[in-house]
């Protein structure tokens, strides 16, 4: 089984494994609409939902499916995001969320970059990937100051919620080893 390390660190963040007591810090996010307008799940209404989001989390780290961290910008200790791997060989894919005030500062570039370079020297994984709607235009610089190169246009790819039922449109980014 593929574990994964309780902590990262880069120079301005610490990406740690979440405890059941970030619900609180990761509702404040999760209950903003503009920020979960191109997830996959519904806007929250309520802190149980951050509280449930955060059991999955910690049930699939468990079993080594999808290690999700908590960021937390230094000296802080608050969860102002998350970054998740999910490690299927050969393949790992990486989604992300962060809180609106602390967006365009380079935070989610930083994690990608670090969560990026853990997953691409796992045994058996060659693509570290990632996809996200085409008009999520702050997410697809994201991935490519971190690194990674469009890959393709993938047309009704993913449902997000907020948005629409019909599934979207969607970008594949990916890092290929060796490339
Ligand atoms: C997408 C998200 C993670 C970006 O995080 P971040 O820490 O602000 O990202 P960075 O600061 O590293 O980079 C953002 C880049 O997007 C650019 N950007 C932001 N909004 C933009 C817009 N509307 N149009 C064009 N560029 C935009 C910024 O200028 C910056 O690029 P630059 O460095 O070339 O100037 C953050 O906005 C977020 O959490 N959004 C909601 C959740 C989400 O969409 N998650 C991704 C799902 S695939």
């Amino acid at each position: 089984m593929i574990t994964a390390p309780e902590v990262l660190e880069t120079v301005r963040l610490t990406l740690r494994r979440p405890v059941l007591s970030d619900a609180e810090a990761i509702s404040e996010y999760a209950t903003d609409p503009e920020v979960t307008r191109y997830l996959s799940w519904h806007t929250h209404r309520s802190a149980g939902e951050a509280r449930a989001l955060l059991e999955r989390c910690l049930k699939s780290w468990s079993s080594g499916e999808d290690f999700c961290w908590g960021i937390t910008i230094k000296p802080t200790d608050r969860v102002v995001g998350t970054i998740d791997c999910r490690v299927e060989p050969p393949v790992a894919t990486v989604g992300y969320v962060l809180a609106r005030p602390f967006w365009n500062r380079g935070y989610m570039t930083e994690a990608v970059r670090a969560v990026l370079a853990w997953a691409s020297q796992l045994p058996g994984v060659y693509t570290v990937g990632a996809f996200c709607d085409i008009e999520n235009v702050a997410s697809t610089r994201v991935l490519e100051k971190a690194g990674m190169s469009r890959e393709g246009f993938r047309r009704r790819y993913a449902v997000h919620p907020n948005i629409s039922l019909e599934p979207r449109d969607c970008y594949g980014y990916a890092k290929v080893r060796g490339t």
